[in-house]
Parts: C-alpha cells; structure tokens; sequence
C-alpha cells in the first residue's frame, strides 16, 4: 500500500519536474557532506534500529534520485509518516535533499 503511494507522489513530482523546465541537479560532493546523520542508520546493512520498535533500515544506495528525493519531500510534509525519518527531514532545506539524493543514487 505505502509503495502505491509513493508510486502516486512519484508521477506527481516527475509531472512538477516536466511543468518546470530544468531542475537544479543536486551536487554528490555536498551530499556526501550532509550524509554524516544519515549513515548511523542507513550506512549499516541490514540495521535494524531497537527505538522505538524494530525496524529495519531500507538501503538506500544506488536508489533513484528522484525516489529518494520525493521520498524525502514526503517526510518532510508529513505524507510519508515514520518517527525518525520525520525529524531528520524536518531539518534538511531542498538543497539539501537534492544533495543527499544525488549522493545516494551515485552509490553502488
Ligand atoms: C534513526 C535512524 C535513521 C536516520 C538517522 C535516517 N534514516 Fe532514513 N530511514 C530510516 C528508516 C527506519 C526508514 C524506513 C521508514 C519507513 O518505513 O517509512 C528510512 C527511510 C528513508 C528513505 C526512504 C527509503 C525507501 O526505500 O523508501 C529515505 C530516502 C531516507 N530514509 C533518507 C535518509 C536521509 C537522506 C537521512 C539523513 C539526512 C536519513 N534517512 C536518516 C531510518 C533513519
């Protein structure tokens, strides 16, 4: 259900990215930068966090930018709900989620 979802908030920004002309590509380099409070939970494979249940930690290297930047907006907003993921996205400004996900989408 949360994949079909993300599927819809997926071609809703690729309609946004179209409409739009030129996107400003994120810089891998700065990513790489802002990545340090993000490899505690997704630099680890197969981590699974013990707070505040268990849950395991999706991979995120070699992900499409796109995914990972709508993924981003959508914690962000509020439309994709998980604690963490919550606060860290509160934090990042677009620049910064761009960044992170051309970082992590030139990962192998
Ligand atoms: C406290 C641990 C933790 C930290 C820190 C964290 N994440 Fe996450 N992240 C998670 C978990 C757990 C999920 C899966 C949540 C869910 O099921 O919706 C997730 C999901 C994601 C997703 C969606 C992946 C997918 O396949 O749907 C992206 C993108 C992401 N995180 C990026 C980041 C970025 C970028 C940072 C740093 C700015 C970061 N995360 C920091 C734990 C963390």
């Amino acid at each position: 259900m949360k994949k079909q979802l993300l599927w819809i908030a997926l071609g809703s920004f690729g309609m946004l990215a179209a409409g739009g002309g030129a996107q400003a590509a994120g810089d891998p380099e700065k990513g790489a930068r802002k990545n340090s409070m993000c490899e505690g939970c997704h630099g680890i494979p197969g981590y699974r966090t013990a707070f505040p249940k268990v849950y395991t930690v999706p991979k995120l290297g070699g992900q499409h930018p796109t995914y990972i930047l709508s993924a981003l907006q959508g914690y962000k907003s509020g439309a994709r709900k998980h604690p963490s993921m919550n606060g860290v996205a509160a934090t990042l400004s677009q620049q910064d989620m761009e960044d992170l996900a051309a970082f992590y989408a030139a990962q192998k």
